[in-house]
């Protein structure tokens, strides 16, 4: 065993670190900070294994695992997720990117010349955004049509991580909620006043800033990564019909009440036009979750050859145990157990304080 003093906080970590390379793309909540899985695959894994994730998430193992040279493959239920975690690893045409950006340039600076005629982005859009607002998402969301593939999922998951922040949206609300009336007082930030009717908003401007930062960020991350990384819209319980194997798995299940992913990512939910995962999500029904963890779990036994490293919150009614023991019953081995304060992550905090990370060697 190792020592248990050892430091799993990270708490000196700031958003420079915890943002780096392609990580700040879009928020998820209860993501990893990247230097878990980091510091996992350095130690229980060598070049040329394959790592897996299977609660992928937005792509936070396979970034990592990607920099320090490791194949890897990841599902989740959820579409977002799988289009965040692809915009994170995937290659895409940088001429193209350049070219859109370009235009957001010229759009940014005569906004009015470039408004699309029709400011509908889904049905009831209107309560949600501002008019001048609208016509421009419609805007950018015309003109990336030109465009297919990696470069078209890089734009479109630059522009749903700016949906709230343009949207009418309290800024002091994590799910989206539309205030009374245009004027608010956001008791986040300073408890300024914030007047939707009033306020700037150049939809171009901003998403020009934002896919400039991106596809900086990506280039970088791939002078630096020697890895490929394999996102998957896939349900975990059936992990073992994508046909791939892996010699480290790590990750962070959802948790006994998941957090509501689609309602948080209503605006890029219903804008994008994804499909909800439903019933596939687990930790919407709690009586249902330790049998689907143990499906997940009992699907790991046929992919994976070598450790298992599971991030879990402490929960007061003993579910992280609950889920340890379902691993042992699996076969694993628990050959190391580090509890971490949750210091990186303002909002999840509030829910829950500690986490543990479980490490298993899978004996077979
Ligand atoms: C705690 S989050 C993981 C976050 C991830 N570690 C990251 O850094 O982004 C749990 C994830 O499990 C996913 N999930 C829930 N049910 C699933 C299932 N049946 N199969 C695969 N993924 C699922 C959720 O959509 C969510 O993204």
């Amino acid at each position: 065993m190792r020592d248990r003093r050892e430091d799993w906080d990270f708490a000196d970590l700031g958003i420079k670190e915890t943002q780096a390379s392609t990580h700040f793309f879009h928020h998820w909540t209860a993501k990893f900070i990247p230097q878990i899985p980091r510091r996992v695959i350095e130690r229980y894994s060598k070049r040329g294994d394959v790592v897996l994730d299977p609660f992928m998430g937005c792509g936070t193992t396979l970034v990592e695992a990607a920099r320090l040279g490791r194949d890897s493959w990841g599902t989740d239920v959820n579409p977002l997720a799988v289009k965040i975690a692809r915009a994170k690893t995937a290659g895409v045409r940088a001429r193209q990117l350049e070219g859109f950006i370009s235009w957001l340039e010229e759009a940014a600076r005569r906004p009015h010349d470039h408004l699309a005629d029709s400011a509908l982005l889904f049905d009831g859009s209107g309560e949600w955004f501002r008019e001048d607002v609208a016509r421009a998402i419609r805007a950018v969301l015309d003109r990336a049509q030109q465009y297919r593939g990696n470069t078209l999922n890089l734009i479109e998951v630059g522009l749903s991580d700016l949906l709230k922040g343009m949207s009418n949206a309290r800024m002091d609300r994590t799910i989206p909620t539309l205030p009374p009336v245009p004027e608010y007082t956001d008791k986040k930030h300073y408890d300024r006043t914030v007047n939707n009717e009033t306020r700037e908003i150049n939809a171009f401007a901003r998403l020009r800033a934002q896919l400039a930062r991106m596809a900086a960020a990506l280039a970088e991350f791939h002078r630096e990564a020697e890895g490929t990384a394999e996102p998957l819209r896939r349900d975990a319980r059936h992990l073992a019909r994508a046909g791939r194997r892996a010699q480290l798995a790590v990750t962070s299940p959802p948790y006994w009440s998941a957090q509501n992913y689609q309602k948080m990512h209503l605006l890029s939910f219903r804008v994008l036009d994804l499909k909800e995962p439903g019933a596939a999500e687990i930790g919407r029904r709690s009586r249902d979750y330790l049998s689907d963890m143990d499906a997940v779990l009992g699907q790991l036994e046929e992919v994976l050859d070598g450790y298992f490293v599971l991030v879990i919150g402490e929960s007061k009614n003993g579910i992280h145990e609950a889920v340890r023991d379902q691993c042992k019953a699996h076969g694993m081995r628990l050959v190391d157990t580090f509890r971490r304060r949750i210091v990186n992550q303002a909002f999840f905090a509030k829910a829950v304080k500690n986490e543990y990370v479980y490490v298993f060697r899978r004996s077979g």
